[in-house]
């Protein structure tokens, strides 16, 4: 099994950015800990993070293809990005959208979520642990949702 796992604008400065928000963990920290939960599963990560929406519009081209699920934190893109919405509609594997925090409990721009009906399942507010929920969703999904 394969997951590819997408990370939006600015979170390559998780720990530095706003850590009274998104706390103090790196995102290399973060990732570390996904990619080790990941092998204890015997799963592969595909791991991207980008500034950019046409990098991660790309990447979900063909990830049909390549991977059985996807877990996405869009960042400030989850309010306002039709194209990267677009993209996810077109998936036929689960895509799980995550935000470290509680989007709801936040500015009302951020209670919108563009994606979340496209998406399979949506974790806000929980911190990296969201990301490891995520991939236990994704792993348990068949279990589950035979
Ligand atoms: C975020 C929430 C977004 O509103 C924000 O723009 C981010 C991070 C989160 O993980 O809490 O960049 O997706």
């Amino acid at each position: 099994m394969k997951i590819l796992v997408l990370h939006g604008p600015n979170l390559n400065l998780l720990g530095r950015r706003e850590p009274e928000i998104y706390g103090a963990m790196s995102l290399e920290a973060i990732n570390q800990k996904l990619a080790e939960r990941a092998a204890k599963a015997g799963v592969e990560l595909e791991i991207i993070q980008s500034n950019h929406e046409g990098v991660l519009v790309d990447a979900l081209h063909g990830a049909a293809d390549r991977v059985q699920g996807v877990i996405i934190n869009p960042a400030a893109l989850t309010h306002y990005s039709i194209a990267l919405r677009d993209a996810i509609a077109s998936l036929q594997v689960p895509v799980v959208e995550v935000h470290l925090s509680n989007i709801y409990a936040r500015e009302d721009f951020r209670h919108r979520s563009v994606l979340a009906p496209v998406v399979w399942g949506q974790i806000t507010g929980l911190g990296p642990l969201g990301y490891i929920l995520a991939l236990e969703a994704l792993l348990a999904r068949e279990e589950y949702n035979p």
